[in-house]
């Protein structure tokens, strides 16, 4: 738990550039897992404020992997999950666009889609940091409640909660779409050290559940406690429904 936003910020920026530094050390460079969404905006913030300022470490070979993206949307749409993590951080840190990867939602291969997603991260030598947030009902990328905690990519349709909730990046619901490729909570827990960030009061009980609570699929993010290497930092009022 840490006294503000900012400091989540700094310390998960902290454990990427410790990653990132250390596997280009051993000449075999870091291969992230990003999030999209609000939160970890500060942290990608940061990590570019840093690289600006001289003191990142080199970029040269990482390789990133997004955890989800939407189905059904114009090619090179700025709302994909892909524009959109290339606008808010890889462009900027210097990671080449064909080093910046995430589920393929070309209608053609769909079918394949998950698979080959999975297929990939595997090729890359597997996802080392995996960073995460967690929706206000628990959900995980968009795994939303109910999903297998064993599952893998795949395509999943979006709840109407969710795309109210994504409404105001697209002007309106019906411009939501309705179908997504997502990471499963089985993929994510592939990852070698999972990052979760939460900030603010909304996300308190979804965290206290997800930390303290049963391991269920009702609150996918309880699937972190099967993990054996978790960090969940909070701002004070993240935490504010933990025991
Ligand atoms: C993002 C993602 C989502 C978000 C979650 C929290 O790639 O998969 O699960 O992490 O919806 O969103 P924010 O951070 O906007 O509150």
């Amino acid at each position: 738990v840490l006294e503000d936003p900012a400091a989540v910020a700094s310390l998960a920026a902290d454990t990427i550039e410790d990653v990132v530094r250390r596997r280009a050390a051993a000449g075999t460079p870091a291969v992230l897992g990003l999030a999209t969404g609000s939160t970890p905006l500060a942290t990608y913030e940061e990590l570019i404020r840093r690289a600006r300022a001289g003191h990142g470490p080199s970029y040269e070979g990482v390789q990133t992997y997004n955890l989800d993206e939407y189905v059904g949307l114009p090619d090179g749409h700025e709302q994909s999950y892909l524009a959109t993590i290339r606008r808010e951080f890889t462009d900027a840190i210097g990671i080449p666009p064909e080093r910046v990867h995430g589920p393929d939602p070309t209608e053609e291969t769909l079918p394949t889609a998950g698979e080959r997603y999975e297929e990939a991260i595997v090729a890359a030598g597997g996802i080392e940091v995996q960073i995460l947030g967690i929706g206000s009902d628990g959900h995980l990328a968009f795994n939303e409640p109910g999903s297998s905690l064993a599952s893998l990519t795949r395509i999943k349709t979006l709840t109407a909660t969710t795309r109210k909730d994504n409404a105001r990046f697209f002007g309106s619901p019906e411009a939501v779409p309705h179908h997504v490729l997502t990471q499963g909570l089985g993929t994510i827990t592939r990852a070698g050290h999972l990052l979760l960030l939460a900030t603010g009061e909304g996300k308190a009980e979804a965290v206290a559940a997800a930390v303290e609570g049963p391991v269920s699929a009702s609150c996918p993010a309880s699937v972190l406690q099967l993990h054996g290497h978790v960090s969940v930092l909070l701002d004070e009022a993240a935490a504010s429904r933990l025991v």
